[in-house]
């Protein structure tokens, strides 16, 4: 399966709301998800959204075991996300680094909320429903957004905290995120 092209910031596809998957179990979706995993593990990404790579619909793929581009953060299981639900346990927010294979070579910091519940479906059909928080809680509140329409520099507050990785943290394993 091919690695796809991955949309960069400024194309209009990933401004859209993507609409959700009706079907399960079929060869189109396992396709799109194979694509989505080979994409997102050859460019060392923690998650990958399917608008990112200009399909449409509610799909989102995220988890790691160790990430040379978040070499900090706990492992995260590899899941398939399909119609997510996200909802906050509590209202606090916490300020993290992201990055995003749409915004090379940047990073900012996003507030996010630290503790949330989501469902969805995998790609059989089976129901998922978690309760996670910190680093997993983050990555699929990035991954969820791009569902919407929202890349994380959106979401930025102070925007003296948004920049080059490779000024920001000079020495951090180079990586085209
Ligand atoms: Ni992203």
């Amino acid at each position: 399966m091919p690695v796809r092209e991955v949309l960069k910031m400024g194309d209009p596809r990933l401004l859209e709301r993507s609409a959700p998957v009706e079907a399960f179990g079929t060869r189109a979706l396992d396709a799109l998800l194979r694509d989505m995993f080979d994409t997102m593990r050859a460019l060392d990404g923690a998650g990958l959204a399917a608008p990112q790579i200009g399909v449409g619909l509610r799909v989102v793929i995220f988890g790691f075991a160790r990430n040379a581009r978040y070499p900090e953060a706990e492992a995260v299981p590899e899941t398939v996300l399909i119609n997510p639900e996200l909802t906050p346990l509590s209202d606090d927010m916490e300020d993290g680094w992201e990055g995003c294979l749409s915004v090379p070579g940047l990073r900012g910091v996003v507030p996010r909320y630290r503790k949330l519940r989501y469902r969805g479906f995998d790609a059989a059909g089976h129901a998922i429903d978690r309760c996670v928080e910190g680093f997993h809680a983050r990555v699929v509140q990035h991954e969820v957004d791009h569902l919407d329409g929202i890349l994380y520099p959106m979401r930025i507050r102070d925007l003296r905290r948004f920049g080059f990785t490779e000024t920001l943290f000079p020495g951090a394993p180079a990586g085209d995120d």
